[in-house]
Parts: structure tokens; C-alpha cells; sequence
């Protein structure tokens, strides 16, 4: 045993002893209090909670965000309360504080876990000088259906890219160590299977499949577990008929006894109550019985805990031991922040917010994450040198609040640097910038700033456009039936067209847009999700060339909304549709019979192909994959395989490129998806250079819950491709041979 380990081991139990010590000291009205969380937004909380934290009846507020306010609440639970237990301080800090990262979707894009990581860091020391010791975040929920408002909270659609962005993510939050000052709990929410709603519409019911669950939704979430993070939320929705709040098959079977997960459950926002709107139970007392016995530790700002745990008790219908339990989670969280030996914030230790260093890595986040979709005639990079003028149009081309995007409680507009500003600075005195904002805001109709905006256009040497969504367009509970660019942004760029103008769009949107009616219309198509505080900046290099373009999709983009949900890694169907056998609408001869256009799984008129697929992205060079291969082609239950591939820049600019390693298991008790993620790699590539580039899959790597909903990778043949998408073609094939 190393020496750290040791260390981290006597801590535990010294923590353990402490927790049972306090424990046996607590009233059960103690105990029920530490359970439950209060709003603190409005108002003086001190006037409102004090005197419930005298007594002793209040685990955790949240949504407070002032140290000074945060300090005096801890100061009257420590020294006004019989047993001195200090506060948990919960608040969303999703993709930043003050300095806001690219949204968790952007980040994502990057296919970089140390954007992840790093942002999460910078997030939580400014959101710990702020009094803040808990985050509600990372949302690891899988979303393949981009009309949910929450897939800009994402990191998409791919169970494996959102494990490895997620678990990244809770140790930026989370460091080495919890006690360490500006370090934050990490909450992996909503568990589980949210992203599933049907129809994208957020809260709606979710049915989900045992094996499918466990394969896709269920998986990030293991990844969270393993990475310790300290907490879990429940997810508001309805889960195969039983809402996550009270879903013991969730909670209990899966989380608590197969993975043995020791944090602690927080409801979402009044979300045990819910349960009677859900039609599962028909009063308080009855919701709190069923969220209490399938495992939620902690009520968020809801009383059907406080108010009915003890008669639920003492009329012997729930056992002392399950708020034994939840209170021994919720003290040892408390021990480990180190908030018993000091509660309060010393805003002076901690870094300020926005600066130098969060900044950099706000804008190396957002130069990671920005996708870019279409370059004709090399458009892109803009050359400075050569460009007399350029026109800056659009509505979030100077949007300094709309560029953060959604979940940005606290973030800080006037540290964010706009596109415009960017350019602005970028441009000096040699090239006139003409900047015509065209639409108030993204849902605008034709106005006067059209005919100016075709003037600047006109007048200049290239047309760049600032489109997308405002942030109110995504986010909790702003989801869209229909995810193509709202308000007249369509006619605008047709305008613009007819100027002749190179045209190029800048794409500011928390979630896949249908983008079918406007990529013939413009040359170029940058997409930079909301890419916070230093999106501008960002954009500007990208625009200009000081760096190429790098992000991947993390979630496909459709071509039209009837096809969602549209992803790369589904089932093949007993009729597989080929580019032959598809037969388009406009293509069905007169008196075409029922089968001649192909009895095949696509939509006539949309095809089956989406318009970008996940993986996806440009870059200024063009990287070449050749030489791919196996360190075996046969391996047997629990060995490994090495696959290799050379990868080149075979242009003549410097870039990064993301390396990806798709999968597909032939044939297995279940069907398993086309193609499956099982690795990627950012890689920096001069001109001409060539890199190996090198997998190592380990058979647990492509296990999966078969027909008897065990968890195992079953003999058989497997395909591999290595490439930059999930429509990578440089293929290999091995086998996984039964242990002899
Ligand atoms: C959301 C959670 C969030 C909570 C607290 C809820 O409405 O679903 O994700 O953490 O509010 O703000």
C-alpha cells in the first residue's frame, strides 16, 4: 500500500469516527434537518433561516452566492446551534462562475478531457470565493434528441465521450482533495435516463429499456461513480412508469447495491413532492415514504421530508436505518469539505474572478470546441493581408450576455469579449470593419437592418454573419419542436448571397441546428455552440487562421427535425437503407410500384443520412489515416488488442486533429449499435508529419448487459475503424475467441 493511500485510508476512517460520534449525538429532528435543503436566493436568508439553522433543522441551502451572507449563515449553524454542523452550499455552477467556459455541448466538441477539467477547476475556485462548497454538475445525461433544451447541459449523445468529459469534469471540480480551499462537490446529474424525454420536451416521461439503460444511459454515470464524485441528483422524469425520484430499481439495485456508490442522493428541485403530480402517490407523507425507501438522501427545496420522516417513523413504516444512512452520506461530505474544522470563506485566498489564467483557459476552451461544418473554396481562414473590408452582421455578433449561453447564474457579461470586438481588435487600421446588428435579437422578422445589412455585405470584401440562438432558446425547459435558425436569419443570409460576397457563418446555438436550408447559401460554417466569456477571441483566431478549426460533433446534426432521433451509434435493422436502395422522393418514377423504392429503414424524403454526422469537423489542413492495424486478430476473455494507425497532416498548415476509435461487435445476444466510440485522441500535427497512433482495448472495453442482462463482452467477430468520424472507413477486423 503506497504511503498517500495509507494516508487516504486513515483519513476515511478518522472521518468515519467523527460521523458516528456526531450521529449518536443527534435528535431525530436534527437528523431529518440535515436531510433537507432550503432555497437562499431572495431576500435576507439570515431573517428567513436563521432561525431554523439555530435549531438545527437545516442541512443545506442553496442558490446563495455572497460570501459575506454565506459566512453568517455558517457562523449561526456553527456557533448558534447545539451540535455546530455547518452548511452545504449548493449552486449551479455548470460551465463556469464569473468566467464562463464554452457550454458543457462545446466542451464536449473539443473531445478534450482536460477542457473539461481545467475549466471546472477555474469554476470552482471562483464559485468557492463566493461561498459555494457543492455544484449541481456535471449532467451527464445522454441526449440523442437535440429539441431538448437541456442538450446545450449536455456533452451529447455518446455514452463513452460523456463518461470520459464527465468524470473529467468532477476531478476539476473535486481536485485531490475536497478540503483543499477551492475545491467544490461534484453532483453527477440527473440520474437517470432525463435525456430521454419524449419528443425532447423537457420533464416528459422516459421508457427506456432494461439493456438499453444500462448500455447507454447508465454508463456515464458509472463513469461518475468511479470518479468519485461525491453526490447524484435524481432526474425529474418518469422512468419505464416509476419517476427517478422514487425509482428504487435506479436507486437502490443499481446505484447503492451493484456499484456500491457511498455518496449521497439529492432530489432535484422539489422533485419528491413531484412525485404526486406524477400520479405515484397521493400526498406528501406517501412521497416522502417513497423517495426516503428507495434511496434520495437529501430533499431539495421541498418539506415533504421535513414534515413527514418522523411520523413515517415513529409509525414504524420506515426504519431508523434509512435516515441513519443519509445522514452519516451527508456528514461525511461535510467532514471531507474540511467545513467542521473551518466553515468560512477567506475570499482574499482565493484567485479573482476572470482572471488571466481563467481567461486562457475560457479561450482555449472555446478554440477546442468551435466545429467547423463547411469551408468551400477554402473561404476559411480569412486573409487578413488581402481583405480591405469585411462586413460583421447578424444578432450575436456583440451579444455579450447571449455568447455565455444558458446556466450562467453568475456569470459576468462585461468580462466577455465579443466576435465584433475580436475582429474589431484583430482588424487594427488596415481592414474596415462594417458592422450592421440586422436583427435585434435571433427570433427577429425582415426590418430596416436587412437592406443595411446587404449594403455592408456590398460593400465589402466578405460577409461574416453572427447567427444561431439567443440563450433563452435552450437550457432547462426550453425545448424547441422545430431546431432550424429562428426568426427570418434564413432570409437574411439569401440577402446576403445575392451580394456575391464570400459569405460565412458564425453559429452561436446551444444545440444542433437543421442548417439543410442555408448551407448551399453560404460558403463557410463555423459552429461555436455558446462559447462563454472568451468566445470572441476564439472566434477571431479560427476566422483569421491563427489556428484551425479542431472540434468534433458530439451529437449529430439532422437534416431536417422528422428525422430525430437521428445517431451514429443505432441498431442496423433487418433492412439496412445504401445510398442504391434509397430512393428520394423527387427520384420515384410515375407509377413506381410499393417495393421498388428499396423496403429499406430511411425517410423518403429525408434519406437516412443526417446532414453532419457525430465525429465530425473541418480543419484548415487535411489529415490522411492509412495503415491500420491489430497487435492480434484473435484474443481470448480478458486480454487486450492494440489498433494502430498511421495519421498525416497532408496540408501545409499546422493543426490539431481528433483521432477516433469506432467499434462494431457483429453479432451478440442482443444487437449491438453500427458503430461504437471506444476511444479518441487530440493530436497536434506539423505539415507532413505522420504519427502512430495507438488503441488499446481490453475485452471489458466491449462488454455489455446481454440478453441475460449480464455485463460482458461475448465471443465473436468485431470490426474497428480508426479515422476523424464516426464515418471513418479505414477498417480492420478481430475476434474474441471463448477462453479455451
Ligand atoms: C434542475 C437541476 C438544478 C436544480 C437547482 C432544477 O430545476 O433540474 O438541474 O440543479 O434545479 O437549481
Amino acid at each position: 500500500m503506497s504511503v498517500s493511500s495509507a494516508g487516504a485510508q486513515q483519513q476515511t476512517a478518522d472521518i468515519d469516527e467523527r460521523v458516528a460520534a456526531l450521529l449518536a449525538q443527534m435528535t431525530l429532528a436534527e437528523k431529518i434537518g440535515q436531510m433537507t435543503q432550503r432555497n437562499a436566493s431572495f431576500g435576507n436568508p439570515v431573517d428567513y433561516l436563521g432561525d431554523r439553522l439555530r435549531s438545527g433543522r437545516l442541512g443545506s441551502i442553496l442558490n446563495l452566492a455572497d460570501a459575506d451572507v454565506v459566512n453568517e449563515l455558517q457562523r449561526i449553524a456553527v456557533e448558534e446551534s447545539r451540535l455546530g454542523i455547518p452548511l452545504l452550499v449548493g449552486r449551479d455552477v455548470i460551465h463556469g462562475f464569473g468566467t464562463i467556459m464554452p457550454l458543457p455541448i462545446g466542451q464536449a466538441a473539443s473531445f478534450n478531457p482536460d477542457v473539461a477539467r481545467d475549466g471546472a477547476r477555474v469554476a470552482a475556485r471562483e464559485a468557492a470565493s463566493a461561498g459555494i462548497n457543492w455544484t449541481f454538475a456535471p449532467m451527464i445525461d445522454i441526449s440523442r434528441d437535440p429539441r431538448w433544451g437541456r442538450i446545450a447541459e449536455s456533452y451529447g449523445e455518446d455514452p463513452y465521450l460523456t463518461g470520459v468529459m464527465g468524470a473529467a469534469t468532477i476531478e476539476g471540480f473535486q481536485g485531490d482533495d475536497l478540503a483543499t480551499p477551492g475545491t467544490i462537490a461534484a453532483c453527477a446529474k440527473h440520474f437517470a435516463g432525463y435525456g430521454a424525454a419524449e419528443a425532447g420536451r423537457d420533464y416528459s416521461a422516459t421508457y427506456i429499456p432494461e439493456n438499453e439503460l444500462r448500455n447507454v444511459h447508465l454508463r456515464p454515470f458509472k463513469a461518475a461513480a468511479d470518479a468519485g464524485a461525491a453526490t447524484f441528483m435524481t432526474s425529474f422524469s418518469d422512468v419505464n412508469g416509476v419517476p427517478a425520484t422514487a425509482n428504487d430499481f435506479l436507486l437502490r439495485k443499481v446505484l447503492r447495491d451493484e456499484w456500491g456508490y457511498e455518496g449521497f442522493v439529492v432530489s432535484d428541485w422539489d422533485s419528491i413532492r413531484q412525485l404526486q403530480t406524477h400520479g405515484l402517490t397521493e400526498n406528501d407523507r406517501e412521497s416522502a415514504f417513497q423517495a426516503v425507501t428507495a434511496g434520495v438522501h437529501m430533499e431539495m427545496e421541498g418539506d415533504a421530508y421535513f414534515n413527514h420522516l418522523e411520523s413515517l417513523l415513529t409509525d414504524g413504516e420506515i426504519d431508523i436505518a434509512a435516515i441513519d444512512t443519509a445522514v452519516r452520506r451527508i456528514l461525511r461530505l461535510k467532514f471531507e469539505l474540511g467545513l467542521f474544522d473551518n466553515p468560512y470563506t477567506d475570499r482574499a485566498a482565493l484567485p479573482a474572478i476572470g482572471n488571466e489564467d481563467a481567461l486562457a483557459i475560457a479561450k482555449r476552451a472555446a478554440l477546442e470546441s468551435v466545429v467547423m461544418l463547411q469551408n468551400k473554396n477554402a473561404v476559411l481562414p480569412l486573409d487578413a493581408q488581402q481583405l480591405k473590408s469585411v462586413a460583421v452582421i447578424g444578432p450575436l455578433a456583440d451579444k455579450p450576455y447571449e455568447q455565455l449561453g444558458t446556466w450562467v447564474f453568475d456569470g459576468d457579461p462585461t468580462l466577455s469579449v465579443t466576435p465584433l470586438s475580436a475582429i474589431q481588435q484583430f482588424a487594427g487600421t488596415d481592414l474596415t470593419v462594417r458592422y450592421v446588428e440586422a436583427m435585434r435579437n435571433s427570433r427577429s422578422r425582415v426590418g430596416p437592418g436587412f437592406d443595411e445589412a446587404v449594403a455592408a455585405a456590398a460593400a465589402s470584401d466578405a460577409a461574416l454573419l453572427f447567427l444561431g440562438e439567443e440563450s433563452i432558446l435552450s437550457g432547462e425547459a426550453h425545448s424547441r419542436a422545430d431546431i432550424g435558425l429562428p426568426g427570418d436569419q434564413v432570409e437574411l443570409v439569401r440577402r446576403i448571397r445575392e451580394t456575391g460576397k464570400p459569405v460565412v457563418a458564425v453559429i452561436l446555438a446551444g444545440r444542433p441546428l437543421t442548417l439543410a436550408n442555408i448551407i448551399d447559401e453560404v460558403d463557410a460554417i463555423l459552429f461555436a455552440w455558446h462559447p462563454g466569456t472568451m468566445g470572441g477571441p476564439a472566434i477571431a483566431d479560427l476566422l483569421f487562421g491563427v489556428a484551425s478549426p479542431s472540434g468534433k460533433l458530439p451529437a449529430t446534426f439532422p437534416r431536417m427535425v422528422g428525422q430525430v432521433p437521428i445517431y451514429y451509434a443505432h441498431g442496423n435493422t433487418g433492412k439496412p437503407p445504401t445510398a442504391e436502395t434509397a430512393t428520394l422522393i423527387d427520384d420515384i418514377e410515375e407509377g413506381a410500384s410499393q417495393t421498388s423504392v428499396g423496403n429499406v429503414a430511411y425517410h423518403l424524403d429525408a434519406g437516412f443520412k443526417p446532414l453532419f454526422p457525430f465525429g465530425y469537423g473541418l480543419s484548415y489542413t487535411e489529415f490522411r489515416y492509412d495503415n491500420i492495424a491489430l497487435s492480434a486478430n484473435g484474443i481470448e476473455p480478458g486480454d487486450r488488442v492494440v489498433i494502430s494507425a498511421d495519421v498525416t497532416n497532408a496540408g501545409e498548415i499546422a493543426a490539431e486533429e481528433v483521432v477516433q476509435l469506432y467499434v462494431r461487435d457483429l453479432a451478440g445476444s442482443i444487437t449491438r449499435p453500427v458503430r461504437e466510440l471506444k476511444g479518441f485522441r487530440r493530436v497536434g500535427l506539423a505539415p507532413g508529419q505522420t504519427v502512430r497512433i495507438e488503441f488499446e482495448l481490453h475485452t471489458d472495453d466491449l462488454a455489455f448487459y446481454g440478453r441475460n442482462m449480464q455485463l460482458a463482452a461475448e465471443p465473436g467477430s468485431f470490426h474497428v475503424w480508426i479515422g476523424g468520424s464516426s464515418e471513418a472507413d479505414l477498417q480492420a477486423s478481430f475476434r474474441i475467441d471463448k477462453s479455451r
